[in-house]
């Protein structure tokens, strides 16, 4: 499976500080900051029919994280979104996952890096699935819980972050569930280690508000769908007892994309129309041609 090969075992190219380099060559110095100090920002996208879906979005949120990181990134959003798509057309990549990642070099190797150079990598790949399996999700309840902003940059998507998400999904998957469902350091619902989360309650919609994680560009994306479908969407705080009073949940994300949930620790969701909705209507729009997609965004947010 092609999943399983090893990262860097792979043929392609990578857009690597500018340039496209053979995929195994795309190295790093065993002695970057990045490296040792998790100094490093990432977008995961995703490419569908040879085209990067909100490729504009996922560069603009690269170069909010590097600013929210003290990180100076070289190139601009359109140097940044014209490698993505060099990067899909040299790989000849039509259905598959991109990631672009900016880290800080071996020029400084102490907590102190301001004399690093940010280096930027771009590679794409085929990726079909995100979870391994193909039945609706099972989520643990996380031990690991999402930290205050002020212990942690967490409205970037910086890899320090991820260490919370790889234990806790670790976790889950020794316990048998696919994933873990994260709360904060207050109690409340937050999201899962990769993907946001919603719960449906009759004709609504309900949502954490993303006050101290990720406001995923596929979480707006869905509720912008549900609106036009005239369903609500309620963002709130939700707390772990008001499980049991939801009838479905899903979860979003650019590699996720629309998934349905049947379980979270001990409560259980049943299947939805609604989510069967969402998953179709999403399907739909990462197809449309990137003009009438930025319509419909400017429609929905009319
Ligand atoms: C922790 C986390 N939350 C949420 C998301 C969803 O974000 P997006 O929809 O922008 O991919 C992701 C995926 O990137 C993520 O890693």
């Amino acid at each position: 499976m092609s999943e399983l090969l090893p990262m860097d075992r792979r043929d392609g190219v990578i857009w690597l500080d500018g340039a496209l380099v053979p995929w195994r060559d795309a190295k790093v110095h065993v002695l970057s900051h990045g490296l040792h100090y998790a100094s490093a920002v990432f977008e995961g996208e995703r490419v569908y029919g040879g085209q990067v879906f909100q490729l504009a979005a996922h560069g603009q949120r690269l170069l909010r994280s590097c600013a929210i990181m003290d990180m100076e990134c070289p190139y601009g959003a359109t140097a940044l979104d014209r490698a993505a798509l060099a990067v899909v057309q040299a790989n000849g990549i039509e259905e598959g996952y991109l990631r672009r990642i900016a880290w800080r070099g071996a020029e400084q190797l102490g907590v102190a890096a301001r004399a690093t150079r940010t280096h930027v990598a771009i590679a794409v790949w085929p990726w079909p699935r995100y979870f391994s399996s193909d039945a609706s999700l099972r989520l643990a309840i996380g031990d690991w819980r999402r930290p205050p902003p002020e212990s942690a940059p967490v409205l970037a998507k910086a890899s320090c972050l991820y260490a919370i998400g790889t234990l806790a999904k670790h976790a889950a998957e020794r316990a048998g569930y696919d994933d873990a469902l994260l709360l904060d350091w207050r109690g409340r619902v937050t999201e899962a280690t990769g993907a946001n989360i919603f719960f449906i309650q009759g004709d609504a919609l309900h949502t954490p508000v993303p006050d101290v994680f990720l406001d995923g560009i596929t979480r707006q994306t869905v509720i912008g769908l549900a609106r036009a479908r005239g369903l609500a969407v309620v963002e709130r705080v939700i707390m772990p007892d008001e499980l049991a009073g939801f009838d479905a949940c899903f979860v979003t994300g650019s590699a996720a994309e629309v998934a349905p949930v049947q379980q979270i620790g001990a409560f259980r969701f049943e299947p939805s129309p609604i989510t069967r909705q969402l998953m179709d209507d999403y399907a739909c729009l990462v197809r449309q041609p990137a003009v009438e997609l930025a319509q419909t965004a400017a429609q929905s947010a009319a």
